[in-house]
């Protein structure tokens, strides 16, 4: 079979599709316009990989293909429907990147209300001259109430780390009402709004769809308290960056740790970058030597049973697997 690996795929996986098939790996290039990749593209039964911007145009130069296995658990990437119309399976890799993003979630309320790199900055900057005065003072995460928009798999290790370790109030705010949440944690399910007034952390962990994008914005920077710190780890797009730019300069919230961004890599003029009360990463959440590994396997898993005319574990469209099954009587 020829498979079409795009970006990031370990090593090691794709080692081990080399051995049973004919694989291209392909990074940093424009996928709409090289050469190489459109003409493997054309051949390709199967793609794995990373946050490959799918649309009509990419597939319409892929007759064979009949799987696509994302490295990832989100898949705003990829346009499901149109995948199913054209009987092409959809995985993704849930589960396994769970603990890993939550700690690294953690990682941003605490290095941010904390002032960890700010203050990292100022010690390497030689300014740790005398004893540091109130100005660089943080402020408490332990027994503070944070409030988590997404409440699924993340969002649970999330809240578990904020009440057994930091005793903290958890409020969520999800589609449905998630009872296990509420029993293990005394999580109390509250509108967007409620939330968003009576958080010290405000925590996005929702995945991208229609609904989701740009549901954070001006109104709802307002509603925050004036100490919230706001935490995005879900996409770039599921807020306004602008309005949060605007906010943090015009002290309507106290700061925000942010993961992922409406533009990534981000612009180097862009505002965000230059304040000292947010903190940055380069979209990280499941980046772990061990996980990133174990979401390749996951991903490479699936794509070698779709390929094989089995169902794979993590299935977005079953329809797809379903319909064939069916036709196959
Ligand atoms: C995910 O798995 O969705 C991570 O955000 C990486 O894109």
């Amino acid at each position: 079979m020829k498979i079409l690996a795009y970006e990031r795929v370990e090593d090691p996986v794709l080692e081990q599709l080399n051995r049973a098939h004919d694989v291209r790996f392909f990074k940093n290039i424009n996928p709409k316009t090289d050469p190489d990749f459109l003409q493997f593209l054309h051949q390709a039964d199967g793609i794995i990989g990373l946050g490959l911007e799918v649309d009509k145009p990419l597939l319409d130069q892929a007759p064979h293909l009949k799987i696509i296995s994302n490295v990832s658990v989100g898949y705003n990437n990829l346009p499901i429907d149109e995948l199913t119309k054209r009987k092409i399976m959809a995985t993704n890799t849930p589960g396994v990147l769970t603990d890993t993003v939550a700690d690294l979630v953690f990682g941003l309320i605490l290095s941010t209300a904390r002032r960890i790199p700010e203050l990292d900055r100022f010690v390497k900057a030689g300014k740790w001259v005398e004893l540091v005065d109130s100005t660089y003072y943080g402020v408490d995460v332990h027994h503070k109430t944070l409030g988590i928009i997404g409440m699924g798999r993340i969002g649970s290790a999330i809240a578990q780390r904020a009440y057994a370790g930091f005793h903290m109030n958890i409020v969520y705010h999800s589609r449905t009402k998630k009872p296990q949440a509420e029993k293990d944690f005394s999580a109390v399910h509250l509108s967007l709004e409620e939330l968003l007034s009576v958080s010290d952390f405000v925590c996005l962990i929702t995945p991208l769809t229609k609904e989701t994008e740009r549901m954070i914005g001006k109104k709802e920077f307002a509603r925050m308290k004036k100490s919230a710190i706001f935490i995005n780890a879900s996409r770039g797009q599921t807020i306004i960056e602008q309005d949060l730019i605007d906010a943090l300069t015009e002290g309507t919230i106290a700061g925000a740790g942010l993961d992922v961004f409406e533009k990534e890599p981000i612009d180097p003029d862009n505002p965000l970058l230059r304040m000292d009360n947010v903190v940055t990463l380069p979209h990280m959440g499941s980046s772990t030597y061990e996980t990133e590994l174990h979401m390749s396997k996951l991903a490479a898993e699936n794509l070698l049973a779709g390929l094989a005319g089995k169902k794979p574990k993590n299935l977005i469209n079953p329809e797809v697997w379903e319909n064939e099954q069916h036709e196959k009587g």
